[in-house]
């Protein structure tokens, strides 16, 4: 059961979030705490984390920070799309009971001496590309972890190689929260929803959906037999036929280890976890996309 039914409230500071949390749990003993990590800026894809976390436990928590560690020197921490007041209204709409929104300043009083590296499952993919970024990651949620202390913490799969980082990361650590993966939402043009689709313009979008489009092909050439390489190739080849594309990776791995996938006979095991997974950019936009197999 939930623990209210107004509209959340925002607090910016860790001492406000700690005073509300201590009042659910005092007056709620046993009361279970959700928590969905954001940057903002939030989508139907948040949204379903959101009511998620609401009908699993007794008190959820949003969090909206956009954390400037997991930015490269060139990405677009500045541009990065930003609206209270839309966000506060789909957190009530999805039954978020507390929104926490810090600054960075309340975040990091000073930079951090401490960091949190992963290996093997943050190299390849996104972390071949945007070196730091899953260390940036892996020091936020951390400090999101501690100071929520969530029983159970939401994330897309969108977010695959995240997801993965974060569920090592808290086997690693012996860390005290269920980390729940959620499915990707996607427009109903295929198009995965992402803050950063607002930066596409409408033929970047249009050639967008090319992502989706292949992806799609992938659990019909993985049954038939193919290997890694040539599945690779086909995703290439169908991707690049859209002139705005500039592909940064379209690559098969085992999930969750995120390791060169096993061939029998020289094609990929239809029973193996695999992720396809694809980095595209359309104009300034880079654009994310993957499926996981086999599909449930
Ligand atoms: O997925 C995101 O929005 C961010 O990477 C996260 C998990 C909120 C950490 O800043």
């Amino acid at each position: 059961m939930r623990a209210t039914l107004s509209a959340p409230t925002i607090v910016r500071t860790i001492a406000e979030l700690h005073a509300r949390l201590d009042e659910y749990r005092r007056n709620t003993p046993n009361g279970k705490v959700g928590l969905v990590p954001t940057m903002g800026y939030l989508h139907e894809g948040h949204a379903s984390l959101l009511r998620r976390s609401a009908s699993e436990n007794g008190f959820t928590v949003l969090s909206v920070f956009v954390n400037p560690l997991q930015f490269g020197p060139t990405e677009d921490l500045d541009r990065y799309p930003r609206d209270e007041e839309r966000d506060r209204a789909v957190a009530a709409e999805a039954g978020v009971d507390l929104i926490f929104m810090p600054s960075v300043a309340e975040m990091y009083p000073k930079r951090p001496l401490t960091s949190i590296s992963l290996s093997g499952v943050t190299e390849p993919l996104c972390g071949a590309s945007r070196p730091g970024h899953f260390d940036g990651v892996a020091i936020v949620v951390t400090k999101l972890f501690n100071l929520v202390r969530p029983d159970r913490a939401y994330f897309g799969l969108k977010d695959a190689q995240q997801l993965a980082v974060i569920t090592q990361m808290t086997e690693d650590l012996n860390t005290p929260v269920e980390v729940v993966p959620c499915p990707i939402v996607r427009e109903p043009s295929g198009l995965a929803l992402s803050s950063r689709n607002v930066y596409l313009s409408p033929e970047e979008k249009e050639q967008a959906l090319v992502l989706s489009r292949s992806l799609k092909q992938v659990p019909e050439w993985v049954k038939t037999g193919i290997s890694a390489k040539e599945l690779s190739e086909r995703l290439r080849q169908l991707i690049s036929k859209e002139p705005l594309a500039d592909i940064e990776y379209a690559e098969v791995l085992e999930y969750p280890s995120l390791t060169i996938p096993q061939e029998e006979n020289g094609v990929l095991s239809a029973s193996s976890r695999l992720l396809v997974a694809l980095a595209v950019r359309f104009g300034k936009t880079r654009l994310i996309d993957n499926i996981l197999l086999p599909q449930a």
